[in-house]
């Protein structure tokens, strides 16, 4: 036992030393009547070097193409789903016993995420419920290497700016407070969805482009000691701030989605605008982690999204895609990085 501590600790020396990286996942967003078959993407995702996926809901045709092909998978509970699964255990065993039980051998689960963006929202008081009962079917079959979470949106802030003012929304605080709770207790990050382009995009005489897209050459918002580059950075920290001023120092983060529309809103979206964006993001994530705030965090990191899809709103929400559904190209390189 004290050997392997001593070494535990050596370990995390040499991790101090050198620069924290992080993975880059990909979101594979579904609502496209055009998009190629899930063997097909599957195969993209690996000519690509992405190595992680997160899946918005359950697909068993999606599942059996992720068989062996290694990908981390970060699969969603849909957000209708939760208020049965809430009080109704066996409604959770059965999305267990559907959706991974028979994929455990050979797709590479990660995460189980409870819903997307709830927060605040009439669903926001059944995520911690439906957490609790998937982490109660995980210890019973002893499977410590899948983590239950949830994904906000920075709408469960009151304020955010600067980094070190935010705080949690009142209408957010006491569920973002027991959700944390878990997380901490159970060990496992909370999911963030993060757009500096949407910043951007409706306040363009405040918010500078280079600091929306990481091209600033230097400090933009200087913030007590901590300076910011990259507006990422800072709404990262924001999540670090409002965790810690309800006592929570010690739940990790993976920003779940970020994006930048190729087309859809003028010259605010370009494909040479969603490159920088999307390059300097992995650029972020795989090679200089951390923040200001926490320069030893290490935080992994998913771009929105493998494709555009053609059944979203029109406009920018169908623009986020990395590549074309029909062709296959890319809309814009980013991968491999
Ligand atoms: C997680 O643990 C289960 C049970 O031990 C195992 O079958 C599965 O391959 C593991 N998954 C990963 C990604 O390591
Ligand atoms: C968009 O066009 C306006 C007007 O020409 C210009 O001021 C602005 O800098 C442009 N923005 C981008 C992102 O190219």
């Amino acid at each position: 036992m004290m050997r392997l501590v001593q070494i535990a600790i050596a370990l995390c020396a040499l991790a101090a030393t050198a620069e924290a990286v992080a993975p880059i996942g990909v979101n594979y967003g579904r609502l496209g009547d055009n998009l190629p078959p899930p063997a097909e993407v599957v195969q993209m995702f690996q000519q690509n070097g992405i190595t992680k996926m997160r899946l918005f809901d359950p697909d068993v045709n999606v599942l059996n193409a992720l068989r062996n092909s290694k990908i981390g998978v970060a699969l969603g509970v849909r957000n209708q789903d939760l208020q049965l699964m809430s009080t109704n255990m066996d409604a959770v065993k059965g999305w267990f016993a559907a959706n991974i039980e028979p994929f455990l051998n050979d797709v590479a689960f990660e995460f189980i995420v409870v819903g997307n963006e709830l927060v605040p929202g009439e669903l926001a008081n059944f995520i911690l419920p439906v957490m609790q009962n998937f982490q109660a079917v995980l210890d019973g079959r002893k499977l410590d290497n899948i983590s239950v979470t949830t994904c906000v949106a920075t709408s469960v802030f009151g304020n955010s700016y600067p980094p070190s003012a935010s705080v949690f929304a009142d209408n957010s605080r006491e569920v973002m407070i027991k959700i944390l709770g878990f997380l901490a207790y159970t060990q496992n990050p909370l999911l963030i969805n993060l757009y500096p382009y949407f910043a951007y995009a409706s306040d363009p005489v405040n918010v500078r482009l280079d600091y929306a897209q990481f091209t600033a050459p230097g400090v933009v918002v200087q913030d007590g000691p901590l300076g910011y580059q990259n507006m990422l950075d800072a709404m990262i920290d924001a999540f670090f701030w409002a965790m810690e001023k309800v006592g929570v120092n010690n739940v990790g983060l993976v920003v779940s989605e970020t994006g930048w529309p190729s087309a859809g809103n003028g010259n605010f979206t370009s494909p040479t605008l969603a490159s920088t964006y999307n390059k300097n993001f992995a650029k972020r994530i795989t090679t200089k982690n951390g923040t200001p705030k926490k320069p030893d965090a290490v935080i992994p990191g998913f771009i929105f999204a493998m494709f555009n899809e053609n059944q979203k709103p029109a406009g920018v929400e169908q623009n986020f895609g990395l590549f074309l559904p029909t062709t296959k190209q890319p809309v814009y390189p980013v991968f491999p990085l």
